[in-house]
C-alpha cells in the first residue's frame, strides 16, 4: 500500500512539539503541504518547517492560540492564503494541568477545558466551514475533508488526578463521534486518535528511569510508544486508504485499554 497525501493540504496544531511535530513531519513526508500551528513555541514549529522546506516539501509555521475563537479564525485564514485549500485538519492541541479534585483550581479546569475541547470545537467549526465550501477535489482524495480528533486513552479510562484532562478527551470522543454523524453525509471524514503512553514532553516523568519501569505494568505490549506510532496512523487515517473509516476511535496504546490489572486478577 503506497500512501499519497501530494496536492493536500494539512494543518496539525500544537505542531511545534511532541505528536503534532511528530504528525506534521510524517503528513510532510507523505507529500502534503503542512501548517504548523503552535501557541508559544515559535522557534521549534519554524525550525520543523524550514526542516521540511530544505528537504523538498512545503511548510509553514502560524501561531495561534486554539482556545481563541479569533485566533483560531485568523490560522485558518492564513491557511488558505498560503496554500489556496485545507483537506486535513489535525486537531492535536492539548495540555494537562494536574491536581486532585480538592485542589484543583477554576483556572486549570477552565485552562484544560478551553485548550483541549473548546479548542477542537473551534478548529473542526472552522475546518468544515472550509470542507463545505471546497467540496471534493476530484482526483485529489475520495472525501471533501478529513479531521482527526487527537484523544488519549482517557477518554475510556478514568484517571485519578488528572479530572479536568479525562473529562476533556471523555468530551472530545463524542464530538468527534456526533460530528461525524453531523457531516458524513457531506463526504467529510471525521475520527480520533487515542495514544496511550507516548514518550513525549507531556509525560516525560512517568516515562523515564523507576517511574518507567511502573508504567510498563500498564502497557502489556512492554514499551512506551514513540511519537511515530501515532504519526503513521495520522498519515492512514487522512489518506484515502481509511476512506471508509468514518467516527472510530484508533487506540495506540500497546494495550494499556485492555485493563492489564486483571491479568490473574479480578
Ligand atoms: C497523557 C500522558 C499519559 C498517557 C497514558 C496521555 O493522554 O497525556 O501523560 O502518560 O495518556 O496514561
Amino acid at each position: 500500500m503506497q500512501i499519497s497525501l501530494q496536492q493536500q493540504v494539512a494543518l496539525v496544531t500544537g505542531a511545534s512539539s511532541g505528536i503534532g511535530a511528530g504528525a506534521a513531519k510524517a503528513l510532510a513526508a507523505a507529500g502534503a503541504a503542512v501548517v504548523l500551528n503552535y501557541n508559544s513555541q515559535a522557534a521549534p514549529a519554524e525550525a520543523l518547517a524550514a526542516q521540511i522546506n530544505a528537504a523538498g516539501g512545503q511548510a509553514l509555521a502560524i501561531g495561534g492560540d486554539v482556545s481563541k475563537e479569533a485566533d483560531v479564525e485568523r490560522l485558518f485564514a492564513q491557511t488558505l492564503d498560503a496554500f489556496g485549500h485545507l483537506d486535513i485538519l489535525v486537531a492535536n492541541s492539548g495540555l494537562q494541568k494536574d491536581a486532585n479534585l480538592v485542589d484543583m483550581t477554576l483556572e486549570d479546569w477552565n485552562t484544560v477545558i478551553s485548550v483541549n475541547l473548546t479548542g477542537q470545537f473551534l478548529c473542526a467549526r472552522a475546518a468544515v466551514r472550509i470542507f463545505n465550501r471546497q467540496g471534493i477535489r476530484e482526483g485529489v482524495s475520495r472525501a471533501a475533508g478529513k479531521i482527526i480528533h487527537m484523544s488519549s486513552v482517557h477518554q475510556l479510562i478514568p484517571w485519578a488526578g488528572h479530572v479536568n484532562y479525562a473529562a476533556s478527551k471523555g468530551g472530545v470522543e463524542m464530538l468527534m463521534r456526533t460530528l461525524a454523524q453531523e457531516v458524513s453525509e457531506q463526504r467529510i471524514r471525521i475520527n480520533g486518535i487515542a495514544p496511550g503512553a507516548i514518550r513525549t514532553a507531556i509525560n516525560r516523568a512517568a516515562t523515564e528511569g523507576a517511574a518507567e519501569k511502573e508504567l510498563l505494568k500498564l502497557i502489556p505490549y512492554g514499551r512506551v510508544g514513540d511519537v511515530e506510532d501515532v504519526a503513521n496512523a495520522v498519515v492512514w487515517l487522512a489518506s484515502d486508504a481509511s476512506d471508509y473509516v468514518v467516527g472510530s476511535t484508533l487506540f495506540i496504546d500497546g494495550g494499556m485499554s485492555l485493563y492489564p490489572e486483571f491479568r490473574g486478577n479480578g
